[in-house]
């Protein structure tokens, strides 16, 4: 555990170079007779998401005005993510636009974070062949982004500067929220699970658990700041408390979230079916404000692909985790990741996937095509999966599990349902938000409602999603 001193000693570090920067940047701005305007662009999941608040919280402390528009932003931020191929080329792709609104003003700075920055391939590639990118950190270093922003926004000369690894927690770094009703907070980083496909154990490194006192104090603090959504976020949230002295269990954790006052919903992403456990389940079963909702990643239904991957549960085991967690939260929705097309992956595998997704009966489901990640044990294996015949087994995929969530979803027609109200729909007239279920619902409301938790009778069906109608008006 960290001592005090070190903490406070870390905190005046921070907001030394939040000041340093803060001058910097009001210098450029008197010159240009303007304030400056920055964006953060997020690729990826939760946990990034939750980090480009942050970014985002700091560049609102040095003094940036925050814009979603790249063509006038002064200072443009991608938080990026490598879980993927796509999730790079993409990347890609939007580099060369900012090569283009660079010749356009010249003062741009463009900046690169997250995942992807951890390959050492990546940054030689984009040293060499993207200029237009002048700033580069990774995901162990994002809270001396103030010190190196301080530092470009000084000299004007490349900065890069990327760590193998930490061991560092920094609390309290500055945080601009996207939604003022829901938040993500981080309850570890870092995964240990080495899955033989993902790459993630590699950027995002060892695990790391927070303090239970630190995590539940910033809950209590959003909670008064007025969010009612708590979002309990780690890639393997199963194992809190695993790489941390407060010696708290998950279960517990998340029963003292559900009891923070004035916190009225709490999810939690991502629970790995391996060491998932029975008190986890009681406590979902028995804490009115955790949502009844089970995000599960199953990645395949053959044992075989099971034990390739490292996954550590067999199909049975899964099976039985499924029809355990149905029986004591009957209204739960489940919802997985599948993997097609991991190497050596036989129609006889891919059919036990089939299967499963039948079996079980998923609310809805990611499907990704098997992507080859450099560095991890699948990716240097000789059996890859031909694209045509993975493509194939994509689409069957997607359709039973369409099948499947059609099913699934229709079973609360009719029924009158708690939504929180996200956002005003795009269809005039209309707001959506969410039911504990993570379903989405649009019905006739005005913008007044978001942030609210109203009753909506969900009167009709889509497929995924439901048209409604507020009850009690
Ligand atoms: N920690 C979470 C998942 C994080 S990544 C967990 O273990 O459940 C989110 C999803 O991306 C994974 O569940 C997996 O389905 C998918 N994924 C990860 N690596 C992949 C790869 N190399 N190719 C295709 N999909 C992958
Ligand atoms: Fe990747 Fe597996 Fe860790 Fe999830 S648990 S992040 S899939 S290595
Ligand atoms: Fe992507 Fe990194 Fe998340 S690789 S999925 S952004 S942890």
């Amino acid at each position: 555990m960290q001592d005090q001193s070190e903490r406070a000693r870390e905190e005046a570090l921070l907001s030394g170079s939040i000041a340093e920067a803060k001058a910097e940047l009001r210098s450029m701005s008197l010159m240009k007779g303007r304030p400056l305007r920055s964006t953060v662009v997020t690729f990826g999941c939760q946990m990034n998401a939750r980090d480009s608040e942050k970014l985002r919280g700091i560049l609102e402390a040095v003094g940036f005005e925050d814009t979603d528009d790249e063509e006038t932003a002064d200072f443009i931020l991608y938080n990026t993510c490598t879980v993927r191929e796509n999730a790079d080329q993409h990347v890609y792709g939007r580099l060369g636009i900012l090569t283009g609104l660079k010749k356009k003003n010249p003062d741009l700075i463009v900046g690169l974070c997250g995942c992807m920055m951890q390959e050492e391939h990546v940054v030689q590639k984009i040293r060499k062949s993207y200029p237009v990118v002048e700033l580069i950190f990774g995901t162990h270093n994002l809270f001396t982004f103030p010190e190196l922003l301080a530092r470009i926004l000084r000299e004007r000369k490349r900065v890069i500067e990327l760590w193998d690894g930490t061991d560092r927690i920094v609390e309290h770094l500055p945080v601009k929220r996207k939604y003022a009703f829901k938040s993500g907070v981080n309850i570890m980083f870092g995964c240990n699970n080495f899955c033989s496909y993902c790459i993630v154990p590699y950027v995002r490194g060892r695990e790391r658990s927070r303090e239970a006192e630190d995590i539940l104090e910033e809950v209590r603090q959003l909670s008064a700041d007025g969010v009612k959504e708590i979002m309990l976020l780690g890639q393997n949230v199963n194992s809190y408390g695993k790489t941390s002295g407060s010696g708290m269990t998950f279960p517990e954790l998340l029963r003292q979230t559900a009891r923070v006052p004035g916190i009225e919903r709490v999810r939690f992403m991502t629970s790995h079916p391996k060491d998932l456990s029975d008190e986890l389940i009681d406590v979902i079963a028995s804490e009115r404000t955790i949502c009844r909702h089970f995000h599960l990643p199953v990645q395949s239904g053959s044992t075989r692909i099971l034990a390739q991957m490292n996954r550590r549960y067999t199909r049975e085991a899964y099976l039985e985790l499924t029809k355990k967690i149905r029986a004591k939260v009957p209204d739960i929705s489940l919802t997985t990741d599948l993997i097609v097309g991991f190497p050596g992956e036989t129609e006889d595998d891919f059919l036990d996937t089939l299967s499963l997704v039948r079996e079980v009966g998923f609310d809805s489901a990611f499907t990704f095509l098997y992507s080859r990640r450099t560095g991890t044990p699948a990716a240097k294996r000789a059996d890859q999966v031909p694209d045509d015949v993975a493509h194939e087994r994509f689409d069957r995929l997607l359709a039973a599990v369409k099948e499947s969530s059609e099913v699934m979803c229709r079973r609360f027609e009719g029924q009158v349902m708690e939504v929180l109200v996200e956002e005003e729909n795009r269809m005039q007239g209309y707001v959506s938000g969410r039911i504990s279920q993570n379903l989405t619902v649009h019905f006739p409301g005005t913008k007044e409602l978001i942030g609210q938790i109203v009753p909506v009778r969900l009167k009709e069906c889509k497929g995924f999603y439901y048209f409604g109608e507020q009850e009690g008006r």
